[in-house]
């Protein structure tokens, strides 16, 4: 990493330590108490591919309960990425407490210079993507996902829908549909990169708030 990506990670990490330490993990406004839609579609994604023995990665999981979840269902190889060590170490305390937590792997990164050590069956995203508004940063995500996405692995990601917010945590996104979403993964894989589900999603905040979200699943292969 050059020393402006480092600024640049470091001031990331900030924003979000601030956000988390702020406002509380179970006040942001995408807390979920059960994060449903997430484990149904990587259990439907992990059906078609390596089942519950596939590694599984929720990059920006943040502080969000999905990773319990997944060991809670028998998935055996989780891990969750995120630049916010706050919001790591909040759910990292959260999974101390349950049996299973040995399965779960914790790296702290900038997503957008991760350079991964291994590969995924899948990757999960609930609301990072639509964070990078500038074409380079998205650029560098997908490199990220190329770099980590195992042969025949799924992609399941979640972004404000068109209606959605234009804003969250004081920070521009931007909003897809499920073609936009599918148009950036065939941007990065090509013909490779089959769309396999798609859904709409109405999430409400802790504060009452309806957020709407595309969410989709692809497959390589
Ligand atoms: C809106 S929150 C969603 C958290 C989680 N996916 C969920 O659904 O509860 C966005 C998360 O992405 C993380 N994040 C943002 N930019 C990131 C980056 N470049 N690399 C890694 N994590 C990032 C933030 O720290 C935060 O936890």
């Amino acid at each position: 990493m050059d020393r402006s990506a480092d600024h640049v990670a470091g001031a990331r990490q900030e924003h979000w330590d601030t956000v988390y330490t702020d406002r509380g993990e179970r006040r942001v406004s995408w807390y979920q108490a059960d994060p449903r839609l997430s484990v149904e579609l990587i259990e439907e994604a992990a059906a078609a591919g390596e089942g519950r023995d596939g590694a599984v990665i929720d990059v920006g999981g943040g502080a969000s309960l999905l990773a319990s979840r997944l060991v809670d269902e028998g998935f055996r190889d989780v891990t969750v990425l995120d630049v916010s060590e706050v919001a790591l170490e909040t759910a990292r305390r959260a999974a101390a407490r349950r049996p299973g937590r040995e399965r779960i792997s914790w790296v702290h990164a900038d997503l957008l210079s991760w350079r991964p050590q291994r590969r995924y069956a899948i990757w999960h995203d609930r609301a990072v993507f639509h964070f990078l508004t500038e074409r380079a940063d998205r650029d560098a995500y997908l490199d990220a996902l190329r770099a980590a996405l195992a042969p025949r692995g799924a992609v399941v990601l979640a972004a404000f829908a068109p209606e959605g917010p234009d804003r969250c945590s004081g920070l521009p996104v931007a909003r897809y549909d499920a073609g936009g979403l599918a148009a950036e993964l065939s941007g990065a894989f090509g013909d490779a990169v089959t769309l396999t589900a798609r859904r709409s999603e109405r999430h409400v905040t802790p504060a009452g708030a309806v957020q709407p979200f595309t969410w989709i699943t692809a497959r390589l292969g």
